[in-house]
């Protein structure tokens, strides 16, 4: 009896191997939480097949302008969604992330086409959920198949973080782990060191296995001590936001992550868009020399609300007056204690354009971006277990 067991182990450690090859799952790092409202977040997608911009748009079921803003696309009239990338490029999808049974995801849900499989449905999102998940989620078996035109549940993994990653404000990308890629390749790709990863996305150890969906921190320009008012915008580095219904474009550059604010010039209907007072539009600077240095004046964009925008003349002495130097660039310390904010009425829904875009009021009160909140980090965690291995050892045995 001993000896025929003996004599089966290498099948049944073949098995072991198949088996637990089959079944092991990509993990991915979660955040739990606990609140209801939900926060700006970025999934990574490289495309599968090549796609036009609002097609990615659709499937993902945000505002094409946002997907252009997050990868730093101009708008121009002739072009929006029409742009089509190939497969494998790699795009930046700004999502909102929500609070779902105490963890953070994105839930969308997914239209079944004639020819699909949970596999194509699962690499369609870039394999930000895989086939597997998709099934568990939606009851999917032999009995009860995918039919076409059936609407369906995906869970993609988000997290947020509290917007901060040791007290600079942070976006937080889901990325799927490509074959071959190592934590130093992916850290000198997103500009984060090895630690850093390790310790956002608790590794035990600083390796990822391919298919595995961490969490990486992209610095951010936030609004939070530019005394906004009634509006908090968090930009991720080198990408840029529409605000105040797509009247206002916001950059945040990557040298200074700093937010620099300009009408976006692709809504017709923002007009009063100047600073009261003077000539001056928000975004313009007006330089004077002075026999002891500069005077500057800027006029900066201050937040919007119930369809104003708000704006203020900014003023500042500068010992030297250096052509290099961008003044329209308002850094937080400028900040005036009490200004006087006057304001103009946007026209309601004039815009043609959907006004949803990261990071704006829609996410709730400055404070969330707050950057001196400590951030309490996630864990890289296989959500499905591997109980199913264990069944068939058992039965085996
Ligand atoms: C995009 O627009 C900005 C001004 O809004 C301009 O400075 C920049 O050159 C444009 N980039 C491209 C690639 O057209
Ligand atoms: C900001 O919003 C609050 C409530 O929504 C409102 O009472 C307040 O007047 C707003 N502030 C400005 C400057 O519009
Ligand atoms: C912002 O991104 C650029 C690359 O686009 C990078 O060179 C720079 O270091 C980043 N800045 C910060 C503060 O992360
Ligand atoms: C420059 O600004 C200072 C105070 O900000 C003011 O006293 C001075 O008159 C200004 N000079 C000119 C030439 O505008
Ligand atoms: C610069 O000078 C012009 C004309 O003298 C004046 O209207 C403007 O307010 C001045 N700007 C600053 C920043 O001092
Ligand atoms: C800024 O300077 C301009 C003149 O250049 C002046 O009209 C305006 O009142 C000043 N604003 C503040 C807030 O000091
Ligand atoms: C978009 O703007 C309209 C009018 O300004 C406003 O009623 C609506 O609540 C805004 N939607 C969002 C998501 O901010
Ligand atoms: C996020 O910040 C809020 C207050 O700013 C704090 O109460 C909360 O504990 C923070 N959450 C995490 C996960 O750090």
């Amino acid at each position: 009896m001993r000896n025929q067991l003996l004599l089966q182990l290498p099948f049944v450690l073949i098995l072991i191997f198949i088996v637990s090859f089959k079944l092991t799952h990509a993990k991915s790092t979660i955040e739990p939480c606990t609140s209801s409202d939900s926060c700006p977040s970025l999934l990574s997608y490289v495309l599968p097949w090549d796609s036009k911009l609002s097609e990615i748009a659709y499937r993902f079921q945000v505002n094409v302008f946002d997907v252009m803003a997050a990868n730093s696309i101009n708008i121009t009239a002739s072009s929006v969604g029409n742009q089509i990338f190939g497969a494998r490029s790699q795009l930046k999808v700004p999502i909102s992330c929500s609070c779902v049974d105490g963890i953070r995801r994105v839930m969308l849900s997914y239209i079944v086409r004639a020819a699909d499989s949970l596999d194509l449905i699962s690499e369609g999102y870039g394999r930000l959920v895989s086939g597997e998940q998709l099934g568990t989620l939606n009851g999917i078996s032999p009995n009860n198949p995918l039919t076409s035109g059936q609407s369906i549940l995906v869970q993609l993994p988000c997290t947020c973080f509290n917007n901060s990653n040791n007290g600079v404000a942070s976006v937080f990308m889901s990325y799927v782990v490509q074959s071959g890629e190592s934590l130093s390749n992916i850290g000198v790709e997103f500009g984060a060191i090895v630690k850093e990863l390790v310790g956002i996305n608790g590794l035990d150890q600083p390796t990822v296995d391919p298919g595995d969906i961490m969490a990486i921190p992209i610095s951010a320009c936030s609004s939070a001590n530019l005394n906004w008012y009634n509006e908090s915008l968090i930009v991720p580095n080198g990408s840029y936001a529409l605000t105040a219904s797509n009247c206002i474009k916001c950059i945040c550059r990557p040298s200074t992550l700093n937010l620099q604010c300009f009408p976006s010039g692709i809504v017709n209907a923002c007009s009063h868009l100047q600073c009261k007072g003077s000539n001056l539009f928000i975004g313009d600077v007006s330089i004077n020399r002075t026999a002891t240095g500069c005077n500057v004046s800027t006029c900066v964009y201050r937040g919007h609300n119930g369809g104003k925008i708000f704006r203020g003349l900014l003023n500042s002495s500068h010992s030297h007056c250096s052509d290099d130097e961008d003044y329209s660039i308002v850094s937080p310390v400028a900040s005036p204690e009490n200004p006087t904010v006057p304001y103009i009425s946007l026209p309601p829904s004039q815009s043609p354009f959907p006004n949803r875009t990261i990071g704006t009021d829609a996410y709730g009160p400055s404070s969330r971006l707050n950057p001196s909140s400590a951030p309490k980090y996630g864990r890289l965690v296989s959500e499905a277990p591997y109980y199913s291995l264990w069944v068939v050892l058992c039965l085996f045995f």
